[in-house]
């Protein structure tokens, strides 16, 4: 399973690569702006730390917008990915970038007959946004084991991005359901690798270690 990072901040970027954990990055506009730096500057740097995918979002809604902007953004790196939201305006743009070469991440992706839009489309990417389901009730997880069996029965290779992460059983369901990659957000990261168990267990050790070594004295 690979692990994209979901954040635009490139100190949390850095942290958490220094680990070799991270083969990507997704964005987008909420996130981007709150760098309060311009996107370009963002980006450019994003994709010179990260040797993976960095997903960088259009914000035009129009076919001839996306289309503009995505040929734009993917000349700021090689491993720039455009991401477009899921509309019908969408589907056009990714079904011309998808010809032109282009990887595109669909996102907003709330149902699988969506996802399966923008795999027919050429998307190289799919996100559902499993939390955001999981907000109006609905089966965030589901989703993500229903994409990935349509895609398998298909051979489509659209890679799913299990996006929208909130928690660890989210993380834990995605792989679970097979999801080709979880973008997660840099405050769920540590919550991957820690649990309070493991720290008593160390700190029990070292006191029956501590008292060992007091009684060999
Ligand atoms: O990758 C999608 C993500 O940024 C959205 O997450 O928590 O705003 O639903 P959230």
């Amino acid at each position: 399973m690979k692990f994209f990072l979901d954040t635009a901040n490139v100190e949390e970027i850095k942290r958490v690569n220094d680990l070799g954990l991270v083969d990507g990055v997704t964005t987008n506009p909420s996130l981007i702006s709150k760098e309060g730096r311009p996107f370009e500057e963002v980006i450019k740097e994003i994709c010179s730390v990260v040797d993976g995918p960095v997903s960088a979002e259009v914000v035009g809604l129009t076919y001839d917008e996306m289309v503009t902007e995505a040929r734009q953004l993917a000349q700021w790196a090689d491993n720039v990915v455009v991401k477009i939201p899921m509309t019908e305006e969408g589907l056009k743009a990714v079904n011309t970038l998808s010809q032109e070469g282009i990887k595109t991440n669909v996102t907003l992706i709330f149902t699988v007959s969506q996802g399966l839009m923008a795999a027919k489309a050429g998307a190289t990417y799919v996100s559902p946004f499993l939390g955001r389901l999981d907000d109006i009730g609905s089966d965030g997880l589901g989703l993500v084991a229903d994409l990935k069996t349509v895609f398998d029965n298909y051979d489509y290779d659209t890679e799913i991005i299990a996006a929208s992460i909130r928690h660890l059983p989210h993380l834990e369901g995605s792989a679970l359901a097979g999801a080709d990659i979880a973008t997660i957000p840099g405050s769920i990261f540590p919550k991957l690798w820690s649990h309070p168990l493991t720290d008593s267990g160390i700190q029990s050790f070292l006191d029956d270690w501590k008292k060992f070594e007091d009684s060999q004295k």
